[in-house]
């Protein structure tokens, strides 16, 4: 019977051990290491831990991005995972994204700061999610070929924001907040709240 179960476990070991490593080959250095290698080399993204990187993920930019441990990004079962790609884009020299500690997302999540997007820990963020910290096109007629307003974006610690939502410059939202889904969010929102809608009120508080 213990021969029996030593052969058992030595299969096994030798079938999972090259599948587990070939997982593990391809997250970490497939999805998130190699289109990344030269901000990694130039320390314009800093990560505590390596994340869990289910979908690929794209840093462009020229920014820093620094993302803190136990993060997840991406989520096969969540819609829209094939084919689809995160992308973190702090847009110039100065510009700033912070990811911070056991932050989840769902697939194809677009951050794009001229300035400086925030992430609280243990956040929660659905699919097709995209937080813009600026306006890239100027308000006036004759200013749309020009940047327009910069702001910031701050998420508080463990809030969640629903599928389809939108972040727009100069938002924040407080901790344990709720943002419904397809809501778009502009303006300051205070902790413990549902906030939803086109443009995102609060719908009640938690
Ligand atoms: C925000 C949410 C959690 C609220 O759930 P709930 O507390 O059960 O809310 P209810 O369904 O009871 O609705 C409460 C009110 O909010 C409104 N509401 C709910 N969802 C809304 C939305 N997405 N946009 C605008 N209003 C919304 C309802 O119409 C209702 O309004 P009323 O009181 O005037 O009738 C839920 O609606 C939601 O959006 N979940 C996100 C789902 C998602 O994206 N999942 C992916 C996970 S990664």
């Amino acid at each position: 019977m213990n021969l029996l179960r030593r052969i058992l476990q030595s299969i096994l070991f030798r079938f999972f051990l090259p599948f587990r490593l070939l997982m593990f080959y391809h997250r970490r250095v497939y999805k998130f290491s190699l289109p990344n290698l030269l901000k990694i080399r130039r320390h314009e993204l800093i990560f505590k831990t390596y994340p869990i990187s289910n979908q690929k993920i794209k840093i462009s930019g020229s920014g820093c991005v620094e993302i803190g441990e136990k993060c997840s990004f991406g989520y096969k079962l969540g819609g829209r995972f094939y084919n689809g790609l995160i992308e973190i884009q702090p847009r110039y020299k100065k510009s700033q994204i912070k990811i911070g500690n056991n932050v989840s997302t769902n697939n194809n999540l677009i951050l794009c700061a001229a300035n400086y997007i925030e992430i609280g820990d243990n956040s929660l963020i659905g699919e097709g999610v995209s937080i813009m910290d600026h306006e890239a096109h100027g308000i006036a007629p004759d200013k749309r070929r020009e940047l327009g307003e910069i702001g910031k974006v701050i998420i508080g610690q463990n809030v969640w924001i629903g599928n389809g939502v939108m972040i727009l410059k100069n938002s924040s939202i407080g901790e344990n907040s709720i943002v419904a889904a397809g809501a778009v969010v502009s303006g300051e929102f205070p902790a413990n709240v549902i906030i939803g809608g086109v443009p995102a009120k609060i719908i009640r508080a938690l």
